[in-house]
C-alpha cells in the first residue's frame, strides 16, 4: 500500500505512526509537506507544490490511498482534484468542506436542520454590528467568516472588548477578506469538549471524547493557539451529555448532511460546550483534530488502516479501545503562537520513550533541532488521567532544549 499523508504537524505524523504500527510489513508512507518525524517513518515530498501538481504525483507513484490532516487543503479543494484524478482519498468535498470553512454556511446548515447551537447574528455592515451590541444582554464571541488560520475567534468580556474586535476584523482588516461578514454569537460559559468521529457517507462514528487546551496560558488565559495539550476521555462527557450530544446534534447532523448532499468519507470534529446540563455545537471541523489525534491514536484498538478501508465498502466501523486514559503535552518554543526562534539544539530526544510524535523539529548533521512554534508531543497513558498526566510529564523531563515552553496543567483539576 503507498499512504499520501497531507499536512506536516504532529496529527500526521500520528497518522502515520498509527499505520505503520498496524501494517507496518506492506505500507510505503509519503507526506506533503511533513516534517523531520514524518521524514524518518516515511518520505517527505519536497518543494512547494499546487493540488494539481500533487494530484500528479500521486497518480504517478501509484498512491492508494491519501489522508488529508490540514483543513487547508481541504477548504482549498483538494479532495476534488484527486477524485478528479481517479484517486481514493479521505476527506470533504469542496462544498463540505464548507461546513469547516465557512463560518456562515455552518451556522446556517445547523440552524436549519434544529442542531443545538449558541444564538448568533451575521453582519456585513460595521455599523449595524456596533448597533447590534449596544443593544445586546449577553457576552459575545466575535467570529470571522473565514477561519483565519484558526485566529478568527475573539471573546470579548464586555462591550468595548467587542467593539475593539469588530474594528480590528472589520475595519483595519487584520484577517483580511476572512473577515468582510462576522458573526456575533453569544457566549456560553462552560466546558469544551472535542468529539472526532468517522463519516462513511451513510453514518458517523464517533470517537472517545477528548478535550482540547486551545490556550498558550496556564488556566486557559492568554491567546489562542493550535493547542497546547489534550486528554482522552473529557471528564465532562458524562452518559447524560452523551445522550444529549447524540439527540441535538449528532442525529440531526447525519440528517442534514444526507439531506444537503453534504456526503463525504471522512472525519466530522464536533466542537462542543457543556453547560451546566446541556451541550452546543460551537463548531465543526472536517478532519481529525490536533493535538487530539495524538491523544487518540495510542488508545485505538482498530487496525486503522482497516478503519480507512472500511470507508470505501461502506462497511459499517466498529470502532474499539483501549479501556486507558491518555494526555497529550505539547512542547514548543518561547513565544509561539507570535515570535519564536528556529534552531535551538534538542537533548533526550532520540532515547524518548514512545508514544511522541515531531510536530516541528528536524534532525541536522545527526542532531534534532526546532524547526516551528509547536515542536513535540509527549504523550502520558494510564488507568486514570492523574496517572497518564504524570507519566507524561515525566517523560516532559527528560526532553530540553533553549526556550522550550509548555503549560504544566495539562490533565490537572479532572482526577
Ligand atoms: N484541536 C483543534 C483543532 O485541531 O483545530
Amino acid at each position: 500500500m503507498n499512504i499520501l499523508i497531507v499536512g506536516g504537524g504532529g496529527r500526521e505524523h500520528a497518522i502515520g505512526k498509527k499505520l505503520l504500527e498496524d501494517n507496518n510489513h506492506f505500507t510505503n508512507l509519503y507526506f506533503y509537506p511533513g516534517n523531520g518525524g514524518t521524514g524518518i517513518i516515511g518520505k517527505n515530498i519536497d518543494g512547494k507544490k499546487t493540488l494539481l501538481e500533487l494530484g500528479f504525483f500521486a497518480k504517478k507513484n501509484l498512491i492508494d490511498i491519501t489522508i488529508v490532516g490540514s483543513e487547508i487543503f481541504l477548504i482549498e479543494g483538494i479532495v476534488d482534484v484527486f477524485h478528479n484524478f481517479g484517486l481514493k482519498i479521505i476527506g470533504p468535498h469542496c462544498l463540505a468542506a464548507k461546513l469547516e470553512g465557512d463560518r456562515i454556511f455552518a451556522k446556517s446548515f445547523m440552524k436549519k436542520y434544529g442542531i443545538r447551537t449558541p444564538k448568533y447574528n451575521i453582519f456585513s455592515s460595521y455599523q449595524e454590528a456596533i448597533d447590534f451590541l449596544d443593544q445586546c444582554t449577553f457576552s459575545v464571541a466575535i467570529k470571522t467568516n473565514g477561519i483565519a488560520a484558526g485566529k478568527g475567534v475573539i471573546l470579548a468580556r464586555n462591550k468595548n472588548e467587542a467593539k475593539e474586535a469588530l474594528e480590528t476584523i472589520m475595519v483595519k482588516k487584520k484577517f483580511g477578506k476572512s473577515g468582510d461578514k462576522v458573526l456575533i454569537e453569544e457566549f456560553l460559559q462552560g466546558k469544551e469538549a472535542s468529539i472526532i468521529s468517522i463519516f462513511n457517507k451513510k453514518q458517523i462514528f464517533p470517537f472517545l471524547s477528548a478535550l482540547d487546551y486551545k490556550k498558550i496560558g496556564e488556566n486557559e488565559t492568554g491567546m489562542n493557539t493550535g493547542g497546547m495539550g489534550a486528554i482522552v476521555p473529557n471528564p465532562y462527557m458524562t452518559n447524560s451529555i452523551w445522550i444529549d450530544f447524540q439527540k441535538n446534534i449528532l442525529e440531526p447532523t447525519l440528517e442534514g448532511l444526507i439531506s444537503e448532499k453534504l456526503t463525504f468519507f471522512g472525519f466530522l470534529y464536533f466542537g462542543l460546550m457543556i453547560t451546566l446540563n446541556k451541550v452546543y455545537l460551537l463548531e465543526y471541523n472536517t478532519r481529525i483534530g490536533d493535538p487530539e489525534a495524538q491523544t487518540l491514536f495510542p488508545l485505538m484498538k482498530n487496525n486503522f488502516l482497516d478503519v480507512i478501508q472500511s470507508f470505501f465498502v461502506h462497511k459499517k466501523v466498529s470502532l474499539s479501545w483501549k479501556n486507558l486514559c491518555s494526555c497529550c503535552v505539547v512542547l514548543s518554543s518561547k513565544g509561539y503562537p507570535e515570535k519564536y526562534k528556529n534552531g535551538q539544539i534538542i537533548k533526550g530526544l532520540d532515547s524518548l520513550q514512545e508514544p511522541f510524535y515531531i510536530a516541528g523539529a528536524k534532525k541536522e548533521k545527526g542532531k534534532w533541532v526546532t524547526s516551528g512554534g509547536r515542536v513535540i508531543n509527549i504523550v502520558g497513558i494510564g488507568n486514570t488521567i492523574s496517572e497518564a498526566r504524570r507519566k507524561a510529564y515525566d517523560k516532559v523531563k527528560k526532553i530540553q532544549f533553549i526556550d522550550s515552553f509548555f503549560r504544566k496543567d495539562i490533565g490537572l483539576y479532572y482526577n
